[in-house]
């Protein structure tokens, strides 16, 4: 306690002295939530960065959240806590693959979750988030999509669409590991509590929520239902936010393997160090940046 007191003052001094924000995804451990100055989900913060007036963005979440913060803030400093913060779900769509599947698909326009490197949202029409891929996928102009790469968020999106989409084979290890077994199990256990889950599941577990939605949707979900006890199929460092904003509520977490180890790299003495050193900075080349941001800039003007 003691060492923590010590570091958040060292962290307080140096925002200070970098004039620097910190950026925190609801996945993060609670020390690091705890001293953010903006918790959200991928879209909120990607709008975060954005807007802020800041120099420097200490962005904590993983590898490619900074990469989207340093495009669409291009004159800021971005740096990360720890570098081996990456996500592998990002990791399984290349350039080439996505180039070849444009080849088959000529008339197709891309839509890209934001969990993709720089170099494939160079190669994207418009990003993504889960917060807003329903209506991102509505307002394209072609009847025919290209999604990549979360397989379970594109098989939720393309119920709520006409339009034909061709989905790329990739997924988040931590949400497609939760069964319908598990989710049953949890049901027994807990009759009275209502079950809401992230689209990042696999189709048999998104069809048994009594609430599907993106992180911050699945809070203000439960935050302003009637209902007090809830099974969570999200990644259990939402656990801060909902507990904060309904501490008379009980929230169980549908497995304890829904944990992103990569999120979870980060902590409160590697936020100070790399404020203190300026390292791991971020570093997008400049024509795959302005690529990129477009597709950016157009997922962020869709709500
Ligand atoms: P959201 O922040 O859009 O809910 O996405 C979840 C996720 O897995 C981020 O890596
Ligand atoms: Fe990637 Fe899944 Fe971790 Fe999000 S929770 S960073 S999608 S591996």
């Amino acid at each position: 306690a003691e060492q923590n007191r010590e570091l958040k003052e060292r962290l307080l001094q140096l925002k200070k002295e970098r004039n620097a924000i910190i950026l925190a995804h609801y996945y993060q451990r609670d020390e690091v939530q705890e001293v953010a100055d903006f918790r959200g989900d991928s879209f909120l913060l990607a709008q975060k960065a954005a807007q802020t007036d800041a120099d420097v963005i200490v962005f904590c979440g993983v590898h490619f959240m900074g990469e989207s913060a340093k495009i669409l803030a291009p004159n800021k400093t971005v740096i990360i806590p720890d570098e081996r913060a990456g996500c592998p779900m990002a990791d399984m769509v290349n350039v080439e693959g996505l180039r070849a599947l444009k080849r088959q698909h000529p008339n197709a326009k891309v839509v890209a979750y934001i969990n993709t490197s720089a170099d494939v949202k160079s190669e994207t029409d418009i990003c993504c988030t889960s917060a807003n891929a329903i209506n991102v996928i509505n307002s394209v102009d072609s009847d025919e999509i290209i999604w990549v790469p979360d397989k379970n968020l594109g098989d939720y999106v393309s119920k709520f669409t006409s339009k034909k989409v061709i989905i790329w084979e990739g997924y988040c290890n931590t949400h497609d590991m939760l069964t319908v077994k598990d989710v049953e199990e949890m049901r027994a256990q807990y009759p009275n509590a209502q079950f809401v889950v992230h689209p990042e599941c696999r189709p048999e577990v998104v069809k048994l929520g009594d609430f599907v939605g993106s992180t911050t949707a699945i809070i203000k979900y439960c935050k302003e239902s009637d209902c007090k006890e809830f099974i969570v199929g999200t990644e259990d460092g939402t656990g801060y936010q909902l507990r904060l904003d309904s501490p008379d509520k009980q929230f169980h977490f549908a497995t304890k393997y829904l944990v992103c180890p990569n999120m979870k790299v980060n902590n409160l003495k590697k936020i100070v160090k790399c404020l203190e050193t300026m390292q791991p900075e971020i570093y997008v080349p400049e024509d795959v940046a302005d690529k990129a941001r477009l597709s950016l800039e157009r997922m962020l003007q869709v709500k």
